[in-house]
């Protein structure tokens, strides 16, 4: 008998330089799903949206998220679909959405929650780890 929350869990993000940050978040998402899948983000969404370059490739960063035990299914996604909730909810066919709590409240979050509610989709905000971040460990190892 399942004591998960939710059945499908999806989160997306870089994952560039994989580290413990990404790890607690992706614990996280695994405790409260039984089936987790990640959308990587694509280099051009790294590249035009944040305007900055990937170290690890799309491809590197997929493969490094397949590998884990916590991650079910990790795949790239689009700028598209990373803008768009609704199009990764359409692809990927998930319960729930885990995404960062800076973002509880904000307009677009707000409705993208009303936009999932009517396929029974919800959205749950998780706690960033303080401290660590990709462009710290750039910063630190540019610094060294
Ligand atoms: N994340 C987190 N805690 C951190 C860093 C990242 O919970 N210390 C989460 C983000 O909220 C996101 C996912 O991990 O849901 C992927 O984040 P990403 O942007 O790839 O990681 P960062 O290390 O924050 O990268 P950058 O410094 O380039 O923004």
């Amino acid at each position: 008998m399942s004591e998960k929350k939710y059945k499908v869990g999806y989160t997306c993000g870089v994952f560039d330089l994989f580290h413990v940050g990404h790890l607690n978040l992706l614990e996280r998402c695994k405790n409260m799903c039984e089936y987790l899948v990640v959308g990587v983000c694509d280099d051009k969404y790294v590249t035009d949206i944040k305007h900055k370059t990937p170290i690890f490739t799309e491809e590197q960063r997929v493969r490094i998220l397949n590998a884990l035990k916590v991650v079910d299914k990790a795949e790239l996604v689009s700028i598209e679909e990373t803008e768009d909730k609704m199009l990764a909810l359409q692809r990927f066919r998930f319960d729930v959405l885990f995404s960062g709590d800076d973002w509880k409240g904000s307009e677009r979050y707000l409705r993208t929650e009303q936009q999932f509610a009517e396929y029974g989709a919800h959205i749950e905000y998780l706690p960033y780890t303080n401290g660590i971040s990709t462009t710290q460990l750039k910063n630190e190892m540019k610094n060294n």
